[in-house]
């Protein structure tokens, strides 16, 4: 006797093997110890085998514990395939309208109930198909006809990645939203600005505000080339060669909300560009919440001082009970490198691959739904703790005087005509001098200036203040109040119009 049964025998163990998995669904997988793969209900595409699939193996490629998450994007594109399919005469429409109806029951259940969305199945698009099936037979048979889930996974990825990434422009958005809060009350506060963590020049607190909400702007911008990207409609691409069935794709598309259809089945069925265009969005975004964070630890710690964290986003220590630490933006800064990990993995897995589907591109998905939750998870708290930032007008002012007005007295000679490289040497000695008699610009009599250089007159106080420092700059990018506020509004009117995008108010 075979030590393994025969087909007919295998479904039946196999079907007796199904089990249904524990009912949480939808929260985070642990990250230490997963769970013991579930056993895997017979595959789409067991006719073809003598004897049965290797139950651990098959349940170690089973994608359906995180592929759930493409449910609602699934049964999108299967509606849309039935109808297709009617249209192109292969179903009957009784066929089609009965396919509509189990789907369309399928859907609701998903919806009402989360726990519904689990089961030993391979991947989703395994469980819709068994379970419209179980509701509407024969005709639940007909549904994969002329479609490769090669074409199908496609869509879904598609679909959620159009639906998904307004969702993340909206939790950028909250950032972009505290930091004009921030620069609209700070008024003409200033503070220092810093290179190479040395004080370089005064700047207003709100140029320095707009400057982490730019970069928050072009993120915004650089998903929605993404969303761009992800829009054409790839059925009708089969498994690799395309449908031997009249389907439409321009129908498809339409009825998909697509813009356009892909070109060529071959690269359809394996392009995962507009992931890891995702990808780079997202880790891209989170480098840019990190230097946002980073500034927040820095500048609202003892050193800098010039913002004052909200207890309420603060934590402490539990031996110091001094210490008032600003957790949440070490997280967020530390959460970039898991994101940046999800963009060099995805290339690493498509690198090298042979054209045309292959199982690798499986691993696609859970990079994604982890570089998604962690941008929108850091977004909304880099938002709670900017939102509750309190300016510390005197040390932010204290920061912004003294020698980081060297460049503004160097160009006050420079306009009594002196070439800027003396000016620069004559106050770099000026510097030089002072910092050893433990003195700065502000306490110089005139005669001592003039002892310093000729030129520099009565009036030189008047260039020597962190105010007089911003209002002289004279370029339209630059800290200069006027600037600064026409920056203010530039950024107001995108905001605003990217309210009107994803509905919703933009405040201001
Ligand atoms: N779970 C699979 C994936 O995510 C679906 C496509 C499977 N296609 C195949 N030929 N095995 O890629």
């Amino acid at each position: 006797m075979p030590l393994l049964p025969r087909f007919a025998s295998t479904r039946a163990l196999l079907v007796a093997l199904a089990v249904s998995l524990p009912s949480a669904v939808g929260g985070a997988q642990p990250t230490t110890r997963p769970p013991a793969p579930p056993p895997v209900a017979t595959p789409l595409w067991a006719g073809r085998f003598d004897v049965a699939p290797d139950s651990a193996l098959l349940a170690w490629g089973a994608s359906f514990r995180f592929d759930r998450r493409l449910f609602e994007d699934d049964v999108t594109g299967s509606l849309a395939w039935a109808e297709a399919l009617a249209r192109a005469g292969v179903l009957s429409a009784a066929e089609a309208a009965q396919i509509r109806g189990g789907l369309e029951g399928i859907l609701a259940e998903g919806r009402r109930n989360p726990a519904f969305l689990a089961g030993a199945d391979e991947d989703v698009h395994s469980f819709v198909e068994r379970q419209l099936i179980a509701r509407i037979g024969e005709a639940g048979r007909r549904l994969h006809t002329g479609r490769s889930r090669n074409d199908q996974v496609a869509v879904d990825l598609r679909l959620y990645v159009r639906r998904r990434v307004p969702a993340v422009q909206q939790a950028l958005l909250q950032v972009v939203d505290a930091l004009l809060a921030q620069a609209d009350s700070a008024g003409d506060a200033v503070m220092p600005s810093y290179t190479h963590v040395r004080r370089a020049q005064p700047v207003l607190v709100a140029h320095y505000w707009l400057a982490h909400a730019q970069a928050l702007r072009r993120d915004v911008e650089r998903l929605d080339a993404v969303r761009r990207e992800a829009d054409a409609m790839p059925l009708g691409s089969g498994a690799i060669a395309g449908s031997n069935y009249a389907v439409e794709p321009a129908f498809l598309a339409a009825r998909l909300g697509f813009s356009r259809v892909v070109a060529n089945s071959i690269d359809a069925t394996s392009d995962r560009d507009y992931v890891s265009g995702f990808l780079h969005a997202a880790a891209l975004a989170m480098v840019h919440l990190s230097r946002l964070a980073e500034d927040v630890v820095l500048f609202t710690g003892e050193e800098f001082g010039y913002f004052v964290l909200s207890d309420a986003v603060a934590t402490g220590s539990s031996l110091m009970p001094q210490k008032k630490n600003p957790d949440p933006m070490e997280l967020v800064r530390g959460k970039t490198g898991r994101t940046i990990g999800q963009l060099t993995a995805l290339l690493a897995t498509l690198q090298g691959l042979p054209s045309g589907y292959s199982k690798d591109l499986q691993e696609d998905k859970e990079g994604l739904f982890d570089a998604e939750d962690t941008l929108i998870g850091s977004a909304v708290a880099a938002a709670t703790v900017v939102r509750t930032l309190a300016l510390d007008l005197g040390r932010s002012a204290q920061g912004a005087s003294g020698f980081l007005l060297a460049t503004d007295v160097a160009d006050y000679l420079v306009g009594r005509g002196v070439p800027f490289r003396s000016a620069h040497e004559v106050v770099g000695g000026m510097v030089l001098t002072l910092m050893r008699e433990g003195r700065s610009f502000e306490g110089l009599s005139p005669a001592e200036w003039r002892g310093f250089h000729p030129q520099f007159g009565d009036d030189v106080m008047r260039v020597v203040s962190a105010q007089a420092s911003v209002r002289a700059k004279k370029t339209p990018q630059s800290t200069a109040p006027e600037a600064v506020r026409a920056q203010r509004g530039e950024l107001g009117a995108w905001r605003a119009a990217w309210a009107r995008v994803l509905g919703g108010s933009a405040p201001r």
